[in-house]
């Protein structure tokens, strides 16, 4: 039998650099209640949104996530030749072909590298990282860009009174590659298909052109069909979260080796300001941790949630880098996945 080569592996990764793009253009509760049936008052106090960040002018999926991992490239210090691959968390990219990366990583002068999306929903960030860290641990990459980028709003129904509230667009991406001591712990991570009807699409691509087709030559009074949007059974997520999310969090501190005392940033999926003020106290976190809450002026940016909350810590000077974090993802699928990380560094270019 013949041998077959296997790659040098290594144990010890981290997130060595951080960059975000957040879209130029600020929507207010105000400006979304001019469409929805809703109040600014409302939005604040059951999501904790008070303003979102929507694309405008030039900006595309495409060009905010280059924006993005420019800026974490260049945070890094790490020479992009050295980055054998990109990964784009998301699920706003709009054709299934070509997939997104491969043309972000052309627009970042890698062009050549292994490039792949990643479509997890609001998890994709924390399913993302776990994969990078594995193909690293594995030695099937050195290092590894990792992009969250979600432009929700093309998606978006701005009178759907479930979902038009909390959505925004945005991206944000680290640089994963070896370091002295590990910095990602292992990943936990899981799905729930059986609720998966709780976040989904309003129809299918094959239902929505079977519709376009029926329609095409028939009576001009019959109503144009509308755009293929998002729809979500919030309280429904929101149950799914309380049982859920509280066992992957207690699991993700077993697994990593740290006790929740040495936990001192907590950073989870901007979805909801509730559901993380929840899922702090039951942990047991101390009153003084600091949680991340930038969804108050950026929205839920899904994928990219995580990177932006987390940048926007570094920033401000909440969290620093070389702290340890916690880390949690959940939205689409049903499915989550988190981790216990070390921070990196606070961006030299930041997003604002
Ligand atoms: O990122 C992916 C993961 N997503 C999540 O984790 C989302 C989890 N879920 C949520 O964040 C929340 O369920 C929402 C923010 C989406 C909705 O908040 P809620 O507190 O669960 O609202 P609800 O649907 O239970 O409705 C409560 C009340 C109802 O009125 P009554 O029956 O009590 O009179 C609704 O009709 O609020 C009303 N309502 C609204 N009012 C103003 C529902 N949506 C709206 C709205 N504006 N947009």
């Amino acid at each position: 039998m013949v041998s077959i080569a296997v790659n040098k592996s290594r144990e010890n990764v981290a997130m060595l650099g951080i960059g975000a793009y957040r879209p130029q253009r600020l929507v207010s509760n105000e400006e979304v209640c001019e469409v929805l049936d809703s109040t600014p008052e409302w939005i604040f106090e059951r999501t904790g949104v008070r303003n979102r960040r929507w694309i405008s002018g030039d900006e595309t999926l495409q060009s905010i996530a280059a924006a993005a991992g420019e800026r974490a490239i260049v945070n890094s210090g790490i020479d992009r030749s050295k980055i054998g691959t990109l990964i784009l968390a998301t699920s706003s990219w709009l054709t299934l072909t070509p997939h997104g990366a491969p043309k972000v990583a052309h627009d970042l002068g890698m062009n050549g590298i292994a490039a792949f999306d990643l479509t997890s929903g609001c998890g994709g960030f924390g399913y993302g990282l776990g994969v990078a860290a594995d193909l690293i641990r594995a030695g099937s990459s050195e290092y590894v860009l990792l992009i969250g980028a979600e432009t929700m709003t093309v998606g978006l129904d701005p009178t759907d009174r479930g979902t038009a509230m909390i959505f925004g667009d945005g991206a944000g991406a680290v640089v994963v590659g070896p370091s002295a001591d590990n910095g990602i712990s292992p990943t936990v991570w899981g799905s729930d298909g059986k609720n998966a009807s709780a976040i989904e699409q309003d129809v299918d691509f094959l239902e929505y052109m079977q519709k376009a087709q029926t329609m095409q030559g028939t009576d001009p009074a019959v109503e144009p069909i509308g755009r293929m949007s998002l729809r979500m059974e919030g309280p429904r997520v929101f149950r799914w979260a309380a049982v859920t999310l509280p066992r992957a969090l207690s699991t993700a501190l077993e697994v990593s080796g740290v006790c929740k005392e040495d936990i001192e940033v907590f950073i989870p999926h901007q979805a909801n300001a509730r559901i993380n003020d929840l899922m702090k106290k039951n942990l047991g976190l101390a009153d003084d941790i600091p949680v991340a809450n930038d969804i108050e002026n950026t929205g839920n940016t899904s994928a990219a949630s995580i990177p932006l909350a987390m940048e926007e810590m570094l920033v401000t000077g909440k969290a620093k880098g070389g702290q340890t974090a916690l880390l949690l993802g959940f939205g689409a699928g049903l499915s989550y996945a988190g981790q216990v990380v070390t921070l990196p560094p606070a961006p030299d270019e930041p997003s604002f």
